[in-house]
């Protein structure tokens, strides 16, 4: 492809996507496709030929953008992916055309210079001082492992990342934490059994006294308290653990505190938020997840450590073949010998660009609209009679069940997923479902900049519809068959 056809493939792909964003409220949130029919639309053997490129992208004009899930449709409220914000699209098409690898000075020390400045801000925003440093990462998946891994080096004096686990160790979460903290006590050796998942209570915030006892009779069994995870903006309800207790049980213990802050991180740049001062800055470590509530597009998720020295300690094998003999003043900042990756994505530039161009206000105003979205939502299922909410959301997820019908556990279980199906087959709304303290909920999460009240009216009337249809019989629920 010459620098003509590049520049003429370019302009239309803008013109597509320019298109694709101007409609994308009159699409369908979730295609109405079958599987086996998107299999076969991809079913075709690996090329020989060359096809021109108009052809490619013809193709995928017939075949990938019709059947994608919306993200970007103000109806969708689902998993924690967020609407694109505009420019962070355009910042990842810089970022492939000029494949900086942030891994290593020497391969974009201009993407590096830019990658630490970003880190600067969330370390920053977090209310971290100097000494800290971090890592854009794949997601808070990633961000949680690189956490606990730093933390079980720095409790194991670095002797786990060299002998292995040697002791038996124990970490602490609550039981609305995300699941990558259960991957991430397997991955880092301890194995899932070391995981104590401690009750909540009915705000959703670990429960204090459970973590005390769960510690008291580790102690008791010959078990040594590792870390303690914390959760800022729990998946489900928002909730936000109280961290300034946790700061002191770990103290205490020498324990580790990484919390996550994934989802919640977004919440520092509200600029409503009664609750900003919850002592965040006091982790050793955190997620945050720019591709969740900053609106990035995926992929960028964050791990921030206090002191960046740690993730070195953890981090800092130097090959020979990465060694870089020119850096005699030591100020080629190698993201390999401070993390845990090689080869990364230039995943700071969308962050960089979305914060040049909408600012903290823009973006912080996206957010207060989502969490007041949620908040509407939460006073109209509070004052139905056949609706209940899980709790006042803090943020913007929000949990509400039908309980219009003496149904069982296991009926309710089926109503609502029946009608979160009907949802998404009406193509106006995607949200999933959840569990919470044993009861099945719909979880309704805007982290969309175009939802708008209207559409949180819109779905409340679709829920209250569907859940008497599917009372009365109407509905026939294929997640039962
Ligand atoms: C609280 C929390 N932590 C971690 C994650 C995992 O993040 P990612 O999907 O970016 O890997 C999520 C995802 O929703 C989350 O809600």
């Amino acid at each position: 492809m010459d620098a003509n056809e590049f520049r003429d493939l370019g302009h239309e792909v803008v013109e597509l996507l320019s298109n694709y964003l101007d409609h994308i409220e009159e699409k369908r949130v979730f295609p109405d496709v079958e599987p086996r029919t998107l299999h076969a639309f991809f079913s075709q053997s690996l090329p020989e030929n060359p096809s021109p490129p108009q052809d490619v992208l013809a193709e995928l004009e017939q075949k990938l953008l019709p059947y994608c899930t919306h993200v970007g449709h103000p109806g969708y409220m689902g998993l924690i992916t967020p609407s694109p914000n505009p420019i962070g699209v355009i910042a990842d098409f810089i970022c492939s055309a000029l494949n900086q690898n942030v891994g290593a000075y020497s391969i974009g020390p201009s993407a590096v210079a830019l990658e630490r400045r970003v880190v600067r801000w969330l370390t920053d925003l977090c209310g971290y001082d100097a000494k800290a440093g971090g890592n854009l990462t794949s997601g808070g998946m990633m961000a949680n492992f690189i956490g606990l891994k730093v933390g079980r080096d720095a409790v194991t004096h670095d002797q786990a990342q060299h002998d292995g686990i040697r002791e038996r160790w124990a970490v602490y979460a609550s039981e609305e934490r995300h699941v990558s903290i259960d991957k991430a006590v397997d991955c880092v050796g301890l194995g899932r059994n070391a995981l104590r998942a401690l009750p909540t209570d009915s705000d959703f915030q670990v429960r204090l006294d459970a973590l005390e006892n769960a510690i008291a009779q580790d102690k008791k069994d010959g078990v040594r308290p590792m870390c303690i995870v914390g959760v800022f903006g729990t998946t489900n309800t928002g909730a936000v653990d109280n961290i300034r207790e946790l700061r002191r049980i770990a103290d205490r213990e020498h324990m580790w505190l990484h919390v996550d802050a994934a989802y919640g991180g977004g919440m520092l740049l509200s600029h409503e938020w009664q609750m900003r001062n919850r002592g965040l800055e006091l982790a050793d470590s955190i997620t945050i997840d720019p591709h969740k509530w900053f609106y990035a597009p995926l992929d960028a998720g964050a791990v921030l450590v206090k002191d960046e020295r740690r993730l070195t300690a953890s981090f800092g094998i130097k090959p020979s073949y990465l060694t870089d003999e020119l850096d005699q003043a030591d100020e080629r900042y190698q993201y390999y010998v401070h993390g845990f990756e090689q080869s990364r994505r230039f995943r700071s530039l969308k962050v960089w660009m979305s914060f040049k161009r909408y600012g903290t206000r823009q973006i912080g105003d996206w957010i207060d609209n989502n969490v007041r979205q949620a908040k509407y939502l939460y006073a109209l299922a509070e004052k139905h009679p056949d609706f209940e909410a899980a709790s006042r959301p803090p943020m913007s997820a929000i949990c509400i069940r039908f309980t219009g019908a003496s149904l069982n556990e296991a009926d309710s279980k089926k109503l609502h997923a029946a009608v979160a199906q009907r949802v998404e087959q009406s193509g106006r709304f995607w949200m999933s479902t959840t569990e919470l303290k044993g009861k099945t909920w719909f979880r309704i999460n805007p982290v969309n900049f175009r939802t708008r009240e209207e559409h949180m009216r819109e779905l409340f009337e679709m829920l209250e519809k569907e859940c008497h249809a599917f009372v009365r019989g109407d509905v026939v629920s294929r997640a039962s068959d």
